[in-house]
């Protein structure tokens, strides 16, 4: 069975709620955009592509189940209003301001045209709003397909065979509409047989790594070894070779022009690794992760969270031997009274990238180590 992380028919939403997993699997209804501005908010669902979609979707079905105004400026005012509003649920991954944007866009045509009301206004925003559930889909599939191949082609490893890689935090079918990103990279190398060994990071604080990837790949049945992120230097230096690991691939929550990276909190660190040990280090992100108003990375809003994701773990009782689903405990593991920083991201500068894998195709730097980013806009799928 595929994972789902987002169900949606038209006027009906539900989310996968990411806190319960890895131990239980349940969906939890949006009704509405607020609904799905506290989902995204306490982090129910997560990932950059899929708090984009959620979103557009949660305001798809508000507006398919309300009483509409007849009127459509008043329809154009109520959308305007709601993407405002969900665009200040988080502020790192550019992903949602990118659909609110284009739907801003779409809506404001829509009650120019001649002869509109409040009907036709919605079904612009609830047709669009679905088209990013299914682009997000396809656009995934193409990453997978164009990283399985360049990392084949240009690492050392990909010339001797199998490859195994490094991934980070959570880029899968749960952190997208489904396939995933740098997951999806993964999972591509894994269906043409060219995948010796994936290897997932336990991404503290929030475990991404450990909670939902290593949830992912189990249930797809993909070779895979959850290391802790501090054993990373050690697994390339002890396990590189035999492994044959060609790289480490990771998401992004936004991609500055200059191709500096925003991605969850590590990420940096092991882009120095990959160069340190001379392998591949790739971002993997749809086009609507990159975000050319952002010059570089000392222009990303890093969102800061609460010192207590550091220094409290939440989960079922283990008694050593079982697990009991019915009893979530939060246990301490800092000695009280510590200060504590939280960092939701890092920016991994472009210089430690080696290419940027999107829907079509991977970017590379020029000659005086530029990428040229604005280029993917001018292609089509
Ligand atoms: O804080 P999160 O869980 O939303 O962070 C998620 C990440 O950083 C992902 O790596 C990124 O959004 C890419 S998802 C395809």
């Amino acid at each position: 069975m595929v994972l789902q992380a987002i169900k949606y028919a038209r006027g009906q939403l539900e989310i996968l709620d990411q806190l319960k997993l890895p131990h239980a699997e349940e969906y939890d209804h949006m009704y509405s955009s607020t609904d799905a501005w506290h989902a995204i908010k306490e982090m129910r669902t997560r990932g950059a592509p899929a708090i984009a979609i959620v979103a557009a979707l949660s305001l798809a079905v508000e507006l398919s189940n309300m009483k509409l105004p007849s009127l459509a400026e008043d329809v154009q005012v109520f959308i305007t209003e709601k993407l405002d509003y969900l665009v200040t649920s988080r502020p790192t991954a550019v992903n949602l301001a990118d659909a609110a944007g284009k739907l801003r866009t779409i809506t404001n045509e829509a009650a120019a045209r001649d002869g509109a009301n409040g009907d036709s206004v919605r079904d612009a925003y609830v047709a669009a709003a679905e088209q990013m559930l299914v682009d997000d889909v396809s656009d995934n599939e193409n990453i997978g397909k164009h990283g399985a191949e360049w990392i084949l082609k240009n690492s050392a490893a990909g010339k001797k065979g199998p490859v195994s890689m490094l991934t980070h935090c959570n880029t899968g079918s749960l952190a997208t509409a489904g396939y995933g990103t740098a997951l999806g990279v993964i999972r591509s190398l894994h269906s043409a047989g060219n995948l010796k060994h994936a290897f997932c990071s336990e991404t503290r604080p929030y475990n991404q790594g450990s909670r939902l990837t290593a949830f992912e790949l189990v249930h797809d049945q993909i070779p895979a070894t959850l290391v802790t992120d501090s054993m990373a230097a050690a697994l390339l230096r002890l396990r590189g070779g035999s492994e044959n690991i060609a790289g480490i691939v990771v998401g992004a929550d936004r991609v500055a022009a200059n191709g500096d990276t925003a991605n969850k909190i590590g990420t940096y660190s092991l882009a120095i690794l990959a160069k340190h040990h001379g392998i591949k280090f790739l971002v993997a992100a749809p086009r609507t992760t990159i975000d050319l108003t952002t010059k570089s990375g000392a222009d990303i809003v890093i969102e800061e969270r609460p010192g207590k994701e550091v220094t409290l773990v939440k989960g079922p009782r283990h008694d050593g031997v079982t697990l009991d689903l019915g009893v979530v405990e939060t246990i301490s593991i800092a000695a009280s009274g510590i200060d504590v920083w939280n960092p939701a991201f890092d920016v991994t500068p472009a210089d430690l990238i080696d290419g940027i894998i999107t829907e079509v195709g991977v970017v590379e730097k020029d000659g005086d180590g530029v990428f040229h980013l604005e280029d993917v806009f001018k292609k089509q799928l």
